[in-house]
C-alpha cells in the first residue's frame, strides 16, 4: 500500500527533523507536512506538500483528511510546559481537543497508524525519581504534565475500544540543531549551544546540578520511526513507552561543551518557574519495555551529542 502520511505539527522541534526524515524513507510528496503557521522555508514544488492545519478547527482538520486521505497521521502539535504553565486552559485545550479531534478523524477515514507524542512531564514529584519505572504513582503538576497523562489514557482507549492503532513514546528533553524548541523545561540544553557559539556565555534558567532526561534528535527520531515501523503485536503498550536517554545536568552540559571552547562560561539565574518544573520531573528513566518489546538501543552519549551539535550548528549560525 503506498503511505501518505500527515504529519501535524511540522514547523515544531520535532516536527522539522521528523518531516526530513519521513521524506527520506517514503518520498517527498508522501508526507504532508502541516502547521497553524507558514513554514520558514518555501513550502512551493521541491519542498513537498503543506497545509494550513488548525487542529482545534474540526472543518479544517477534516478538509485536510478529505483531501488527503491519510495511511497515517503524526500529531505534534502542543503547547509545552513553560508555556503551558502561562497560558494553562489554551494549553489544555490544544493538547487535548487536539488529540481528540485527530483520534475521531482517524477511526473514521481509518487511518492506519497514529503516533503521538507523550513526555517524561506525565511524572510528578511523587513518582520515584531515579530509574523511574513504565507503571509507578503518577502526579504530573503541570497542565502540559496532565495533559499528555489524560492523552495517554486517552489514547490507549481508543486502541482498546476502536482498535485504532496509536503509538506514543515518552520523550525525555530533546536535543537537535535544526529546529529550536518552543517554550519547554527543557529547552535550555539547546540554548547553550547557540549561545556558546555565538557569545561564549550562557545564562542557564536551571540550577547546575538539575538532573534531567535528555535525547539527541538522531536518536529521538530514530525511536520514532522504529516504534511506527514495529509489527503490531510487538506493541505490548498502548499508553506510551518511556524513553530513557541519557541524564544530563546543566553543569554537566557546559563542562563538556568547555573541551571544545575552552573559553565557555555558563551562569546560572535565580528564581526561574521553570526550575520548579524540572525539580518535579524524573532525573533518569527505565526504557527496558521499549528495548524488550521493539529492540530500542541509544546511540548518542553526551560526548557525541555535544560533537554533533556544535559541527552541526557552527556551519549555519
Ligand atoms: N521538553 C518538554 C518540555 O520541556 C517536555 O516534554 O516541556
Amino acid at each position: 500500500m503506498s503511505e501518505k502520511i500527515l504529519v501535524i505539527g511540522a514547523n515544531g522541534q520535532i516536527g522539522t527533523e521528523l518531516v526530513a526524515a519521513l521524506r527520506g524513507v517514503y518520498g517527498i510528496d508522501a508526507i504532508i507536512a502541516s502547521d497553524i503557521r507558514e513554514p520558514n522555508y518555501p513550502t512551493s514544488k521541491n519542498n513537498g506538500p503543506f497545509e494550513i492545519v488548525n487542529v482545534l478547527d474540526d472543518d479544517n482538520l477534516r478538509k485536510v483528511f478529505i483531501k488527503h486521505q491519510p495511511t497515517q497521521v503524526y500529531l505534534l502539535a502542543a503547547i509545552l510546559s513553560a508555556i503551558g504553565e502561562q497560558k494553562p486552559k489554551l494549553a489544555w485545550d490544544l493538547n487535548m481537543s487536539g488529540l481528540l479531534h485527530v483520534l475521531d478523524l482517524a477511526v473514521e477515514f481509518k487511518v492506519a497508524k497514529v503516533f503521538w507524542p507523550s513526555s517524561i512531564a506525565v511524572f510528578g514529584p511523587h513518582s520515584p525519581q531515579f530509574n523511574t519505572p513504565q507503571y509507578c504513582v503518577m502526579d504530573p503538576n503541570t497542565v502540559y504534565g496532565f495533559s499528555k497523562l489524560a492523552g495517554e489514557r486517552w489514547c490507549e482507549y481508543y486502541f482498546t475500544k476502536y482498535g485504532l492503532d496509536v503509538r506514543s513514546l515518552r520523550y525525555p528533553g530533546l536535543i537537535g540543531w535544526r529546529a529550536n524548541p518552543g517554550g519547554g523545561t527543557t529547552d535550555y540544553a539547546v540554548q547553550i549551544f547557540h549561545e556558546a557559539l555565538r557569545n561564549g556565555t550562557y545564562e542557564c534558567f536551571l540550577s547546575a546540578n538539575t538532573a534531567l532526561p535528555m535525547m539527541y534528535m538522531d536518536d529521538a527520531i530514530r525511536a520514532t520511526l522504529s516504534l511506527m515501523d514495529a509489527p503490531p503485536d510487538k506493541i505490548k503498550i498502548r499508553s506510551s513507552y518511556n524513553l530513557a536517554g541519557i541524564s544530563i545536568t546543566p553543569a554537566a552540559l557546559a563542562s563538556e561543551i568547555k573541551k571544545h571552547i575552552p573559553d565557555f562560561e555558563i551562569s546560572f539565574a535565580e528564581h526561574d518557574p521553570r526550575q520548579a518544573i524540572a525539580d518535579s520531573w524524573p532525573k533518569s528513566i527505565d526504557d527496558s519495555a521499549a528495548q524488550t518489546d521493539w529492540a530500542w538501543a541509544l546511540e548518542y552519549d553526551l560526548p557525541k551529542i555535544v560533537e554533533d551539535m556544535l559541527k552541526n550548528l557552527k556551519s549555519i549560525i
